[in-house]
């Protein structure tokens, strides 16, 4: 039997990144030691992730007039993508500072990402087979309707509430499979509704304190690997698309947060973002030497 595909529902930024002495203190101004321009957008990141990963991975999104770039970098990078259009609208950007631990603040333009329309959903209701998955996250709009329709059609909904929005997290909640959400998510999230989700699978990322896999009839903890981190741009996205992939390999939750967690471990180990997330090879070879 084929692998189940999974569809990104998803963003795609120009990523312009900075390497700063320190994340700039409101009013102040810096001078970057480094700048590198890439491919970047939750979205993307995740598809990356996922086809890195060796899952069949289309994605579904919006460019603007001059982002054809961008998807032929996903294409080079092994995401199918028939299903990215091109809008008026500007494709999408990010300004990210990455100080000197590794840590970042990010900045997006939402461009394109936000102009998504009934095109984007056609794909997802009229291709997306029962078993397929759909991964997705706050920087588009019409998630709420993605996912109603792919869990409708018996997908599995694997749903980012990052950035945190509470009123977009609330809309998509009831059409969804399983939450990712790092802990400041999820503290937000609990703030907006009192409790997480039941029902279904939460999982929640800690960074170096690992990552907790709670469904209805499975609690797990997956203790983190410990690394140098470089940069944490995307660790949240690598685990994602990880993730994603090893559930349509029919991976148990154990194997499939080991390998997520390792990705991502990997991936804060090196600058950069969809271009610089760990392949599936070196990421075996990775938890072959732990
Ligand atoms: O999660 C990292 C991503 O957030 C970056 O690639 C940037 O584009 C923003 O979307």
């Amino acid at each position: 039997m084929p692998m189940p595909k999974i569809w990104s529902f998803g963003s795609i930024n120009a990523d312009h990144a900075y390497r700063v002495p320190h994340i700039p203190a409101p009013g102040e101004t810096i001078a970057a030691r480094e700048y590198s321009l890439g491919l970047g957008g939750k979205g993307a990141n995740q598809s990356v992730a996922a086809a890195k990963a060796g899952a069949t991975v289309a994605h579904v999104g919006l460019i603007g007039p001059e982002g054809l770039w961008a998807k032929e970098r996903l294409a080079a990078l092994g995401v199918d993508t028939q299903h990215i259009m091109q809008s008026a609208t500007p494709t999408g950007h990010a300004i990210i500072t990455v100080d000197e631990t590794g840590e970042n603040a990010i900045t997006i333009f939402p461009g394109a990402n936000r102009a998504f329309a009934d095109a984007q959903l056609k794909a997802l209701a009229t291709e997306a087979r029962p078993g397929d998955l759909l991964i997705l996250q706050n920087e588009t709009n019409l998630q709420a309707e993605a996912a109603r329709i792919a869990l409708k059609q018996g997908l599995t909904v694997l749903y980012s509430a990052a950035p945190f929005s509470a009123q977009a997290t609330s809309e998509v909640l009831p059409h969804i499979s399983l939450l990712l959400l790092n802990e400041i998510e999820a503290a937000q999230l609990n703030a907006a509704v009192g409790t997480l989700p039941s029902g279904i699978t939460v999982v929640v990322t800690k960074g170096s304190s690992g990552a907790d896999w709670t469904s209805p009839d499975q609690t797990l903890h997956c203790p983190a690997f410990p690394v140098k981190p470089v940069d944490t741009t995307g660790a949240g996205d690598t685990f994602a698309g990880y993730l994603a992939a090893a559930i349509a390999e029919g991976q148990s939750p154990e194997a499939a947060m080991r390998l997520a967690s390792a990705a991502a471990a990997l991936k804060v180990t090196r600058k950069g973002t969809a271009d610089d997330i760990p392949s599936r090879a070196e990421v075996d070879a990775f938890l072959a030497s732990v």
